[in-house]
């Protein structure tokens, strides 16, 4: 299989080792080369982490999204208008899309995944929430048989990385910051991660899947975390309390009400427990009670070990559920959604 990587950031270059680490185990059990033919980057002339990249180098989207010989489409370049634009002529002209990028699937999951079902590929986007833990897999797949009412969870590493720090390591909210950019976790525009974009995306695309309607960011209510200061995270630690920034969407069937905010949280918690980059997630339907899943939420290895399952899976071909899981989905509802909180 000839693979087309976009972006060789800090997700792409995990991409690529753990590729490369994995090629000949991944070969023998499924008789196939995962081979990175090309990769595309902003600066050609940037020093790069992995050696001998550069002759795979390109500045020419085209020149990959054109090549006949490419399979599948790895979009780690993050934003939305180009990255759109290259996933979209991916799909149309054959190829199966993976990506990690949540601002372009909270925006067109509906319409890729149709594009995708239309053209007999995969349209796969595990990274985009919960960074490594494997979550919209079994999450689409439990949603068949299941009616979740309720999901909700930690949803940031970056957020959680800086509230942990400021409560744990007297760090204020900017050296916090500075050093979860530094370890790879923050988006390009990091005002995404603080005031709530970030979250808000992720519960789209997580409320979307789960209650099989069409939720966009129009529908959720957020607001951020850049007003809390150590005083207050102090204060309310003396009162057994912690801040985590927290996503929740609820639905009758009708209606969802979705919201995106800090939330005080209790030594008892399971999620008061949630530090650092770690993201937990929790989701309620009628058949499993109460499912939570928790991991690592955001950087290098573990964002890149997502993507690269959703790749194992298109060479396995078990995506083609995927298309069940489409046929099921309800009529959208979007526009009569929110309720208020
Ligand atoms: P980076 O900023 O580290 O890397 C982006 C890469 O894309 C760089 O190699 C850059 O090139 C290239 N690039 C950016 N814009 C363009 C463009 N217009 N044309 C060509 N190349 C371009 O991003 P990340 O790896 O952190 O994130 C990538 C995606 O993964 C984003 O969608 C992000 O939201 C998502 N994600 C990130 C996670 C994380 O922890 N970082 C976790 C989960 C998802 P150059 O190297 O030359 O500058
Ligand atoms: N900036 C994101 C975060 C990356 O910190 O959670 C993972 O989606």
């Amino acid at each position: 299989m000839k693979i087309g990587l976009l972006g060789l950031g800090t997700v792409g270059t995990g991409v690529f080792e753990i590729i490369q680490k994995r090629k000949e185990y991944l070969q023998k059990l499924y008789g196939q080369s995962l081979d990175i033919v090309k990769i595309l980057v902003k600066d050609k002339s940037k020093k790069r982490q992995i050696e001998g990249v550069q002759d795979l180098l390109t500045t020419d989207p085209y020149d990959i999204l054109k090549d006949p010989e490419i399979d599948l489409i790895i979009e780690l370049i993050g934003g939305d208008q180009e990255a759109y634009e290259y996933m979209k002529y991916a799909l149309q002209n054959g190829k199966h899309v993976v990506t990690a990028n949540k601002a372009v699937v909270a925006l067109h999951m509906k319409e890729f995944l149709a594009l995708a079902r239309k053209n007999k590929k995969a349209f796969l986007f595990e990274a985009s929430v919960g960074g490594g833990i494997p979550l919209l897999k079994p999450l689409r797949q439990c949603s068949l048989l299941n009616d979740f009412y309720e999901i909700k969870g930690i949803l940031n590493g970056t957020s959680n990385f800086i509230l942990t720090k400021m409560a744990e390591e007297d760090l204020d909210f900017h050296e916090a910051l500075k050093q979860a950019q530094h370890l790879g976790y923050a988006e390009i525009d990091p005002t995404d991660d603080i005031k709530g974009a970030d979250v808000a995306r992720k519960l789209a695309i997580l409320a979307s899947l789960a209650f099989h309607k069409d939720i966009t960011l129009e529908n959720i209510i957020y607001r951020g975390i850049r007003h809390i200061d150590k005083k207050d995270i102090y204060y309310l630690k003396d009162q057994g309390y912690s801040v985590k920034y927290f996503g929740k969407a609820i639905t009758d069937r009708e209606k969802v009400s979705a919201v995106v905010e800090p939330v005080l949280f209790q030594k008892i918690s399971q999620f008061e427990r949630v530090k650092d980059s770690f993201n937990m997630v929790s989701v309620k339907g009628d058949h499993l009670e109460e499912l939570r899943f928790y991991g690592e939420g955001a950087g290098k290895n573990a964002s890149a070990n997502a993507v690269v399952c959703d790749v194992i899976d298109i060479l396995i071909e078990s995506y083609q559920r995927d298309f069940v899981v489409l046929e099921e989905q309800k009529p959208s509802t979007n526009g009569q959604l929110i309720e208020g909180k």
